[in-house]
């Protein structure tokens, strides 16, 4: 099976992970901060704060803007579960706003919408690997006073009118997962100009403990203070050596997954029964995934014999996302039968992820372009 998506590990990540298990520090030590810094040069942020993986860098994210129960988080339906269930672990009420039908990111019209007195901030999600609506987005988190976060869980790598991803909101949030553009095996980092904000993090990926080791043996003291309920969300230093080394193949990953998807592009430009997803002007694309929109003319059940046809010729197609709210532990607070987002909800019966990563081969590329065009074409002709 060709997978949608898989990780790209060499021997210079193998030999940075070995390094340091031959060092003396196995979690939270030097590399940690090495990694930090060097996301940070990376997407010219001021500070960084690596977490165990992007969920617990979107809990301490809303935590460190102090994001608490009554608070109201605007966020799109089109996203892994993780985005909302951060706004719930802080006690707040995640609010889902509609996407664009052509791209599946947040639509800023529809934000605009759903701002009430309680709203405390926005996430957008770079769907896909796209970044989101930002200059649209900023000018009205900033008329209402309230928090841009960016889920950038896809997109590092990706840049709006030449900025890159992780410095297109107050807090950007990337993961190390395996599938997404570098990884560390799993982690997170979040991404801010804001020294307090960065502290607040530091402290409550620790416990909310005040000092961590290395501030202790500074000041030749065993003394610290719990000053606030935190975690342990720490990203250990073999995870960073890989990270750190993945980081340096960050380009040849994002030219060729934009290699990839100009192949699909090319392949898929004569025919009539879907379309890739649309990118807007001023995107560099990190082509997390490569996502297809089937047209009309396919109901709900071509999709699913796509899907199963595909994948029994060897094309590990997917689908990213069902709305969040429809999992049935939202359906507690989400009226059975409402829906609420009716792009998303048309668009998720329309969907698939083709496979992408960057150690795909042009063979694999050829044969699953020939195998969607054969399959749609199939199915639509057969109907
Ligand atoms: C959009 C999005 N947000 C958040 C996450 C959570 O990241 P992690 O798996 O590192 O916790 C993911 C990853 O699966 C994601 O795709």
């Amino acid at each position: 099976m060709i997978p949608y998506a898989k990780q790209s590990i060499d021997e210079s990540d193998i030999e940075a992970v070995c390094e340091v298990l031959r060092s003396e520090f196995l979690t939270t030590g030097p590399v940690v901060s090495l990694f930090e810094r060097a996301v940070a040069r990376r997407v010219a942020m001021p500070h960084a704060v690596a977490f165990s993986s992007g969920t617990a860098a979107l809990h301490a994210a809303l935590v460190a803007i102090g994001i608490g129960p009554g608070d109201e988080v605007i966020v799109p339906p089109i996203t892994f579960v993780a985005t909302a269930n951060a706004v719930i672990y802080c006690g707040a009420t995640p609010v889902f706003a509609d996407v664009d039908p052509n791209t599946l990111l947040l639509d800023p019209q529809k934000v605009q919408q759903k701002i009430t007195s309680a709203t405390r901030a926005v996430i957008a999600v770079d769907y896909a690997g796209q970044p989101a609506n930002y200059p649209a987005l900023r000018a009205i988190t900033d008329q209402h006073d309230l928090v841009l976060l960016a889920d950038a869980c896809h997109s590092l790598g990706a840049a709006l009118n030449e900025t890159p991803a992780g410095a297109l909101a107050d807090l950007s949030i990337f993961s190390f997962h395996p599938v997404k553009p570098i990884t560390a095996g799993e982690g997170g980092m979040v991404m801010t100009g804001n020294p307090l904000y960065a502290e607040r993090m530091m402290r409550f990926r620790n416990h909310g403990i005040d000092k961590d080791h290395s501030q202790r043996a500074a000041l030749e003291s065993w003394e610290y203070d719990m000053v606030e309920l935190g975690y342990n969300y720490r990203l250990t230093d073999i995870q960073s050596a890989l990270g750190l080394s993945q980081l340096k193949r960050l380009d040849e990953f994002t030219r060729r997954r934009g290699e990839i998807a100009n192949r699909y592009l090319d392949g898929f430009s004569a025919q009539a029964g879907f379309s890739p997803l649309a990118v807007r002007a001023g995107v560099k694309h990190a082509y997390h995934l490569f996502v297809i929109k089937l047209h009309d003319a396919f109901e709900q059940q071509h999709r699913l014999a796509l899907y199963r046809r595909l994948r029994s010729v060897g094309v590990g197609v997917n689908v990213h996302y069902r709305p969040v709210y429809n999992n049935r532990y939202y359906q507690t607070s989400v009226e059975p039968g409402d829906v609420l987002c009716p792009v998303a909800e048309q668009s998720y019966q329309r969907i698939l992820s083709l496979p992408i990563y960057p150690s795909m081969v042009d063979a694999d590329i050829q044969f699953v372009i020939d195998q969607v065009l054969m399959a749609t074409d199939e199915i639509l002709t057969v109907d």
